[in-house]
Parts: structure tokens; sequence; C-alpha cells
């Protein structure tokens, strides 16, 4: 399976250079379990550079090489690279050295796994890894209040600097949904306007699943897990009918699941 962020890698820095919207959340969890603390689908390190800046011990793990190229350079850059330890493997198939008290799923990344086989893979491969009692946040889209939107949708996203080329960059999403699958299809144009005016475009493609609360809670109780807070916001407001995000607190309880997939 190839992973499209191999092609995303280059940008994904310039789109989220500002969003930090979640990074105190993950510190104050850091805080209250003690580390240390996995970071599954770490990408380019937006989150485990800050979070070990604060004296968190943190391991990411992520499948993608172009995105790890980056976070090392991120992390040595800030003199963080002997502080986090980074691991190149698939989230449904992993097997790290020691136990975790924390293990998070950023920024839908959860969504990246579309087949319930995939999710209950990386479930349990997650259990394996930490402590009893220890947990795991997910942070994905409300699928709740999914279905009134258009099926869909071409918007521009992003625009800037190319920090690479210095040229004008644009970002155009293009969504089709699947409602019967709970699976968004985006396909992203980036276009970089060159000095003599022609466009220079790459696209990638990507398929995020999206969740009901109640289809999470299923799959964490299958894998283990027993759900101890669920949030709608980075600020941990109750989750709700109108909340843009489905965050949830799981804790590990039984000690061994069965492997199996459902
Ligand atoms: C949206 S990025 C999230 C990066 C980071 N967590 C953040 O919040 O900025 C999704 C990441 O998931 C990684 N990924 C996709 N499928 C994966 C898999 N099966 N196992 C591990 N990582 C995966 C991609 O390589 C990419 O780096």
């Amino acid at each position: 399976m190839t992973n499209p962020y191999d092609v995303l890698a280059r940008y994904y820095d310039w789109e989220h250079a500002s969003f930090s919207d979640d990074l105190a959340m993950y510190l104050g969890f850091a805080k209250r379990t003690g580390g240390p603390a996995l970071e599954l689908a770490c990408g380019t390190g937006r989150l485990l550079a800050p979070l070990a800046a604060d004296g968190v011990s943190v391991v990411g793990l992520d499948s993608s090489a172009e995105m790890l190229a980056i976070a090392r350079g991120a992390l040595e850059g800030e003199r963080l690279l002997g502080a986090v330890e980074l691991h190149q493997a698939d989230m449904r198939d992993f097997a790290l050295p020691g136990r975790f008290r924390l293990a998070f799923i950023a920024l839908d990344s959860f969504g990246l796994l579309r087949r319930p086989a995939d999710q209950h893979a990386a479930l349990t491969r997650i259990h394996h890894h930490l402590t009893l009692g220890g947990l795991l946040l997910l942070d994905v889209a409300n699928g709740n209040i999914r279905g009134g939107e258009a099926p869909d949708e071409l918007l521009l996203q992003h625009t800037g600097l190319d920090p690479l080329s210095g040229r004008p960059l644009s970002k155009w999403t293009a969504r089709a949904t699947d409602l019967a699958a709970q699976v968004d299809h985006f396909t992203y144009f980036y276009d970089e306007l060159r000095e003599d005016g022609t466009v220079a475009r790459r696209t990638a493609r990507l398929a995020l699943r999206y969740f009901g609360r109640f289809e999470l809670e299923l799959l964490l109780g299958r894998a283990g897990f027993a759900v101890e807070a669920l949030y709608g916001s980075y600020d941990l407001a109750p989750f709700a009918s109108d909340s843009e995000r489905l965050i949830v607190v799981a804790v590990k309880t039984a000690r061994e699941v069965h492997p199996k997939s459902p």
C-alpha cells in the first residue's frame, strides 16, 4: 500500500506551520500520565518537538520515510534529536521495546485506516504497548454531524509561498464523500506559479474515514479499552451535538486482547 504522505511530506509543514491548537491538550495528558508517550502517525514531528522540549519522554512512529526525514531534520535543528526516538513502521503492525503510559493518534490520522480490520489491528498493537491503566487519545472529526453537507466540493484550502522554491503556491482540495462507506475521498492539487506565468501542478489523493461516537466506543471496547471521557474540542469541552471534534480518551483495562481482527 503506498502512503500518500510520501508525496504530501514536502507540503505538510507549509500547511500546518500555524496550527498548534491541540498541543496544550497533549501536554496536559503527558503530564497527567507522566510518560513515556507514543505518538502513532507522528508525521513531521509537529507535536513531538514541543512535547520533548517540555521534558516529555516521547517516541514517534510513522510509516512514511519522507515524513520521518523531515521530523528528524526539525528535531536536529532544535537539538532535540537525542530526546525523541523515531521509528518507521505501520501502526497496524509494530513492535517496540518498552511500554507507554500514553499513546495518541492526532489530527484525524486514525481515519487513514479505512477498514475495521485495520482499525482493530492498530488498536490491538497500541493496547499491547500500553501499561495497564495507560491512556489512548484518538482525535478525529465528529462523524455524528456528517451527511448534511454537499457530497462533493472544491475549495481553495491554503495559499502562500512555497518554502522550497519561494514561488507562490496554492492548495486546492476536491472532496467526494461516500456516505455509505463513511469515507471522504480527497484530491489535493498543489499549484506552483512559475516565473514565466505557467503553473506546475502536483496531485495527491487520500481517503479518510470518519467515525460516529458509538462506533469508536465499540472498536475500543473490542480491543480492551474502556472510554474514560469524550471531548468535543481541544480545550476539553464535553462532546456535544455540534462539536467539531470527537476526542476519545480510553483506558487500557484488559490484560490481553485476542489479536484476531473482527
Ligand atoms: C495528518 S499526518 C499527521 C501528522 C502528525 N500526527 C500531526 O498531527 O501533525 C498523517 C500521518 O500518518 C502517517 N500514516 C499513514 N498511514 C499510516 C500507517 N498505516 N501507519 C503509520 N503511519 C501512517 C502518514 O505517513 C502521515 O505522516
